[in-house]
């Protein structure tokens, strides 16, 4: 027993000093590959650190001499971006190109530690406190921090004001686009858009994701109303109208930068084509076709840059295979090559990443070489800040890209004046003034469509005799403004300070009448029927993909009242609050008169004018009224998908 466990102990010894030996043998390797390994090691967490700090990221350089060049508000402005460009350290550009949401900021201070270009409020991203100062005490310690930077470049703050500062309560808020589009009054839209650039210069906010340069083909999808129209032409003429009055100069003031938008194709997306899975057609996939990329869809942003529009948004749609962002072509050779535009490319919410199949790093890298210039991120700054740096070192994104984007950037921010106007925000009292809500509701009156009119009932006398109102729409300033109205999805009731709605309107017009109102149009007692009966109708409000509807017509609740009406009025006047055309060819047959009154916003008393004859009807459908679904998308000459005739033209209105 012993011999063997003496083998056994002797074969596990020679094991264990082959093990030893081996031990030793490799022990030097083992010590100096360890210390590689340490070393190494060292050098990563380094590194790392290194640019996990992005105020390591720049250089810890001086702050450039009062007199710099890029200071002086008399030099020409290319000369200004070369001089600013020239003093600025990679991380300081690469900030400039980043778009952050208000609401991801860590920490204020990092608006200078990560040298940001600019913040936005994503809809409904409010103050603490909504009030016209609440905004203008938010902004305004935004642009403070960012003039704690070395350089002081001023920051931008973007919002969405497409039919006014409408995020503010308190503010005026105009009919949306699509109403616009049925006045067909350039000077209109821009007396609107100046009056919009006021609000919100009131509040600080210099830059308006606005105007829509959309051209929707097909009802069914949820941001029709905010567009002027589906004719390429008239969406130019209003588009360059409103960034005419959105980009005036505003004296003592910088002025507001506008941004075309969503370029490229946006509203000619096929149904079931979403790429986003909670959406039908927003989003969606356009098909690349060449002819309608020269004949219609780049002829809005030619007049866009030809009035010298500061930015365009790309949207989040596909041209064909490709997402309209990842596109060379369409980005760089034919906006800024093609068409000359001298501004930036800004991205959508989150355009970048969302369905970009690749990691977000190389997301950055093909969408800033296909010619993005500015990214709405709107989340991770110190990642963008930190990727773009590394793709730079690497040579994946090149210097002088870089330097096209910063100098893009800073140009505009030179031509709005602000490196020069320190304004005070002057004007408050501008929020929601009498003068821009008397603009507001000759907007609303110069926007309704009148679709049928038997008899000429319309307009109504001021002395009609006995009036029925009823109706989703009746008394509901929520509902008539439509989406993007304090609320990202808009707000549904009365609760916004300020508003009219039209029963409003109507009584304030029409009192000496006998006015009864119930918003189910049910009038217990009435011994005889009324004159006349006024259903206003409604859609709920809905912004981007929510609004995408297989089937749009008139709801349930609303086609009673319309029934009631019918029975308890000798005449019956449907009102027609929507952001698109609805299918109402069944209905209106029963109808005496019908108006389209699209999404007037905060002053139902123009409805109420031209109901009651203080304006005329002018308004003219902007985009054809479809009379069945088969009949989608209806093509920019008018022809439906069926080959039938629309229930109206385009151009349409009594
Ligand atoms: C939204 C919209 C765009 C808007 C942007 C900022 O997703 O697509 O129109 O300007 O994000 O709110």
């Amino acid at each position: 027993m012993l011999k063997k466990s003496k083998v056994s102990r002797k074969v596990k010894k020679s094991k264990r000093s082959a093990k030893v030996k081996r031990n030793l043998s490799w022990n030097k390797p083992i010590l100096s590959r360890k210390l590689v390994l340490l070393v190494a090691l060292a050098i990563i967490a380094g590194t790392a650190a290194y640019l996990q700090r992005p105020e390591d990221l720049g250089l810890k350089l001086p702050p450039p001499p009062a007199d710099a060049l890029y200071k002086q508000s008399g030099q020409p402005i290319e000369s200004r971006v070369q001089d600013l460009l020239g003093r600025m350290t990679l991380e300081e550009k690469i900030g400039q190109m980043a778009l952050v949401d208000k609401n991801s900021l860590k920490k204020i201070e990092d608006v200078s530690r990560y040298y940001l270009g600019g913040m936005l409020s994503g809809a409904g991203a409010k103050p603490d406190i909504n009030t016209p100062q609440g905004w203008l005490d938010m902004v305004s310690e935004i642009k403070s921090q960012a003039d704690n930077s070395r350089l002081r470049i001023p920051i931008l703050y973007g919002i969405d004001a497409n039919h006014g500062h409408s995020n503010v309560l308190g503010a005026t808020i105009f009919p949306h686009a699509i109403g616009l589009g049925a006045s067909r009054d350039a000077d209109l839209v821009t007396a609107v858009a100046k009056a919009t650039a006021a609000e919100l210069t009131a509040t600080g906010v210099n830059w308006n994701f606005s105007p829509s340069l959309d051209a929707p083909k097909d009802i069914r999808w949820g941001r029709v109303y905010e567009a002027f129209s589906d004719d390429p032409m008239l969406n130019g003429t209003l588009g360059a109208a409103f960034i005419e009055g959105m980009q005036a100069a505003m004296s003592g003031n910088p002025s507001i930068m506008a941004a075309a938008k969503h370029y490229l194709a946006t509203g000619a997306m096929e149904w079931n084509q979403s790429n986003n899975k909670k959406f039908k057609i927003d989003q969606g996939r356009t098909s690349a076709d060449e002819q309608a990329l020269v004949s219609e869809y780049l002829p809005p942003y030619k007049a866009a840059v030809e009035v010298g529009v500061s930015s365009v948004m790309i949207g989040l749609n596909q041209w064909g295979e490709q997402r309209v962002i990842d596109s060379k072509y369409l980005l760089t050779d034919k906006l800024k090559t093609e068409l000359g535009f001298k501004g930036f490319v800004v991205s959508d919410w989150y355009g970048v990443y969302e369905y970009a199949e690749t990691s977000k790093y190389q997301a950055n890298i093909n969408t800033i070489n296909a010619g993005l210039d500015m990214a709405m991120l709107p989340y991770d700054y110190k990642d963008f800040l930190i990727d773009v740096r590394k793709a730079v070192k690497s040579g994946k994104i090149s210097r002088s890209r870089i330097d096209d984007a910063v100098s893009r950037i800073l140009y505009q921010k030179f031509k709005a004046g602000l490196f020069d106007i320190d304004t005070e925000n002057a004007g408050l009292e501008n929020v929601g003034s009498v003068t821009h809500r008397q603009l507001a509701r000759q907007a609303v009156a110069s926007s309704v469509v009148l679709l049928k009119n038997e008899n000429t009932l319309l307009p109504l006398s001021k002395n009609s005799g006995h009036i029925l109102i009823a109706g989703s729409g009746a008394d509901n300033v929520g509902r008539q403004s439509g989406a993007w109205t304090v609320e990202w999805q808009g707000v549904d009731g009365n609760w916004m300070p300020g508003g009219t709605s039209i029963l409003q309107g109507i009584r304030q017009l029409a009192g000496n009448n006998r006015i009864e109102y119930d918003i189910s149009g049910i009038f217990d007692g009435l011994t005889s029927k009324a004159d006349v009966g006024i259903a206003i109708i409604s859609e709920r409000p809905y912004a981007e993909g929510w609004g995408d509807n297989a089937n749009p017509t008139i709801e349930k609740a609303d086609l009673e009242v319309i029934q009631r009406l019918k029975l308890s009025s000798n005449k019956v006047v449907v009102v027609i609050l929507s952001g698109r055309p609805l299918l109402i060819t069944d209905q209106i047959t029963g109808w005496d008169a019908a108006v389209a009154a699209w999404l007037p916003g905060s002053e139902g008393g123009g409805v109420a004018d031209v109901l009651f004859g203080n304006s005329k009807f002018s308004g003219k459908l902007p985009l054809p009224w479809p009379s069945v679904i088969q009949q989608l998308p209806i093509n920019t000459n008018g022809i439906t998908n069926n080959r039938t005739r629309p229930l109206f033209e385009r151009g349409f209105g009594l």
